[in-house]
């Protein structure tokens, strides 16, 4: 798109989920499909927006002007942005990374001979709350998949991380999420919220670009 209001606009993003890995063929993943992170980076783009996506493992094609940078793991993902968020004004965290991987990931194939047999999980580093605390951090979106007390998990998210803004959803319940074609998100930012009701992925990706271009402007201005 030309004339848009994020023309220029250099933008990093996550998308999709992780796999971390067990051993050579194994690993441990989730359901994100990658279907809003792709539809945000193509209503970005639109907007006039420069998107670079780091992305994991996904089912659907990314948008044709978009050539994602492939990862499998939360920390290949975090080496990737960390080593371009320094050039981005923007940074919006869509994919859905893994809270923990194993500890050890063996080299060789598991073999069934024990009756059972332990994984030791240990934590993953957070990319979005770890760019939210750089020094000169960019204006940092978030995502929130909250199963009860959205808005006030999502608040507690957006401070703890210290965010420019969030955007939550109800999963677990009802319409909506990762693996449906619909949602609906509440943002929120440290002075305001704005709700976004049930819609089709690609238009509701078109409402909170729009929103994210309105903030990033307030921001500038301030
Ligand atoms: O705390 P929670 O995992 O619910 O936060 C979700 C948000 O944080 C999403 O925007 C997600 O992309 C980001 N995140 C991240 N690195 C992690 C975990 C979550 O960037 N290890």
């Amino acid at each position: 798109g030309s004339g848009g209001g994020l023309q220029g606009v250099q933008v990093l993003m996550t998308v999709g989920p992780t796999r971390e890995a067990i051993d050579p063929v194994r690993f441990i993943g989730n359901r994100s499909s990658g279907k809003m992170g792709y539809a945000l980076a193509a209503a970005l783009q639109q907007r006039g927006a420069q998107v670079t996506a780091v992305a994991g493992p996904t089912s659907i094609a990314p948008g044709p002007g978009l050539a994602p940078i492939a990862v499998e793991s939360a920390l290949e993902m975090e080496a990737e942005v960390m080593e371009r968020v320094t050039d981005c004004q923007m940074f919006i965290a869509a994919a859905a990374v893994a809270d923990y991987r194993p500890e050890t990931s063996a080299s060789a194939k598991i073999k069934k001979d024990a009756d059972s047999i332990g994984l030791r999980l240990v934590r993953n580093p957070d990319i979005l709350a770890r760019v939210a605390a750089l020094d000169k951090p960019p204006f940092t979106v978030g995502f929130a998949a909250e199963t009860d007390q959205v808005e006030v998990h999502a608040r507690a998210k957006l401070e703890a991380k210290r965010l420019s803004m969030i955007a939550a959803n109800q999963v677990g319940s009802g319409e909506g999420g990762f693996e449906s074609d619909r949602n609906a998100l509440i943002c929120l930012w440290r002075e305001g919220r704005r709700e976004l009701p049930m819609m089709p992925k690609p238009a509701l990706a078109a409402a909170l670009a729009a929103l994210i271009e309105e903030r990033y402007g307030a921001q500038i201005a301030g």
